[in-house]
């Protein structure tokens, strides 16, 4: 299955971070996703470098896309426009993405769309697999107004969806994001990095109960936001006490640590969210959620109990490689602004790291 029967094709790029990717997409029906991690070549310095990012962006870029093309068995002439990222991320970074865009939209004679790394997050739940037929069925499964949650490395950001294209901010982190508070967590934990999916493997051994650490805000969740820097304090100090203690961490103190940190970092995420949904009378069916954290089982769990208690439909990914940064997500969000003809003059796209929702 080619790009022969596709009606809207788009060939998307996504270089805000640590991963260089590339996909082809029709609709929501996604017909390739290549992602070239960078993860193991920043994980000696604990984080992200950016310079790195950049070179590593240059060096692979071609051969994802080429990659991408190859998988959905799609000639560069059969494509409908060519999406980027262009906020929010690494400024260096994204350029990367954007310049290739360019090339190959001035190139091919193609529209080009910017598309903003934290709509396509929200809307990668939307994502069909190549097998599926329907694509209506999928979306019109989703009722709109709905509510949104992206939980990234980046951002934690609960949104009301107006419709797609329309977006209200409800809550959203004042410091750390989950992500970034799962990878400091396992950072301390001596996990490496980024540590978020290996502190959940580490959490299904321990007792979250063990080791007592206060939820975040609580009590406070009327000032609807998210705030994950005071738990990082609290994990560290909780970890120096075991330390002076015991002299070293045993593993089970590694596994009662994690689970205790998971536990408390949810705990916190579903009070604000069920708050939210208890006070701001949104008149909603459905939840999407989207973002690297979205592939913890514990969070999918928590978060289908909440959705169960205020009637609410939960919808994540169906893939693992949606939930992390990925061009497929690019160009789901891309379909729809071709849709509503939102291009950019190819002159004229350009980065905006801080881009907002
Ligand atoms: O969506 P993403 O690639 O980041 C941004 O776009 O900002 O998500 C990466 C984040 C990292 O912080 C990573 O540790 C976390 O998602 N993550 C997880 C899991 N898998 C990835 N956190 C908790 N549990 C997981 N299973």
């Amino acid at each position: 299955m080619g790009c022969n029967r596709i009606k809207m094709r788009i060939l998307s790029i996504d270089t805000s971070c640590d991963e260089t990717a590339a996909a082809v997409t029709d609709g929501v029906k996604i017909l390739s996703n290549v992602i070239w991690s960078q993860a193991s070549a920043h994980a000696k310095f604990g984080g992200v470098m950016p310079s790195l990012a950049q070179r590593m962006h240059e060096e692979r870029i071609d051969w994802v896309i080429e990659k991408a093309m190859l998988n959905a068995k799609c000639k560069t002439i059969n494509l409908d426009a060519v999406a980027v990222t262009v906020g929010p991320g690494l400024s260096i970074a994204l350029g990367v993405g954007i310049d290739r865009a360019r090339k190959l939209a001035i190139k091919y004679d193609k529209k080009i769309i910017g598309v903003n790394h934290l709509e396509a997050h929200l809307l990668s739940p939307l994502a069909i697999t190549n097998s599926q037929f329907s694509i209506s069925n999928q979306l019109s499964n989703i009722q709109f107004p709905s509510l949104g949650l992206v939980v990234s490395g980046g951002n934690t950001l609960l949104v009301k969806i107006n419709k797609i294209g329309s977006y209200e901010t409800l809550a959203q982190t004042s410091d750390d994001a989950l992500g970034e508070a799962f990878d400091k967590a396992a950072r301390m934990l001596g996990l490496g990095y980024p540590g978020g999916a290996i502190l959940e493997k580490m959490s299904k051994l321990g007792n979250p109960t063990k080791y007592k650490l206060p939820i975040p805000l609580l009590g406070q969740e009327d000032r609807m936001i998210f705030s994950y820097s005071g738990l990082k304090t609290s994990m560290m100090r909780k970890i120096a006490e075991v330390k002076s203690r015991d002299g070293e961490l045993s593993k089970q103190d590694v596994y009662d640590l994690a689970a205790s940190f998971q536990d408390v970092a949810l705990t916190h995420l579903i009070r604000v969210s069920s708050f939210v949904i208890e006070n701001c009378k949104l008149k909603i069916e459905n939840l999407l959620v989207g973002g690297g954290v979205s592939a913890n089982v514990e969070l999918r769990s928590r978060i289908r109990q909440m959705c169960k208690k205020y009637n609410l439909q939960a919808s994540f990914p169906y893939s693992k490689k949606l939930t992390g940064d990925n061009a497929a997500m690019i160009g789901i969000a891309a379909s729809f602004k071709y849709n509503r003809e939102e291009f950019t003059e190819v002159e004229k796209i350009d980065r905006n790291p801080n881009l907002k929702i």
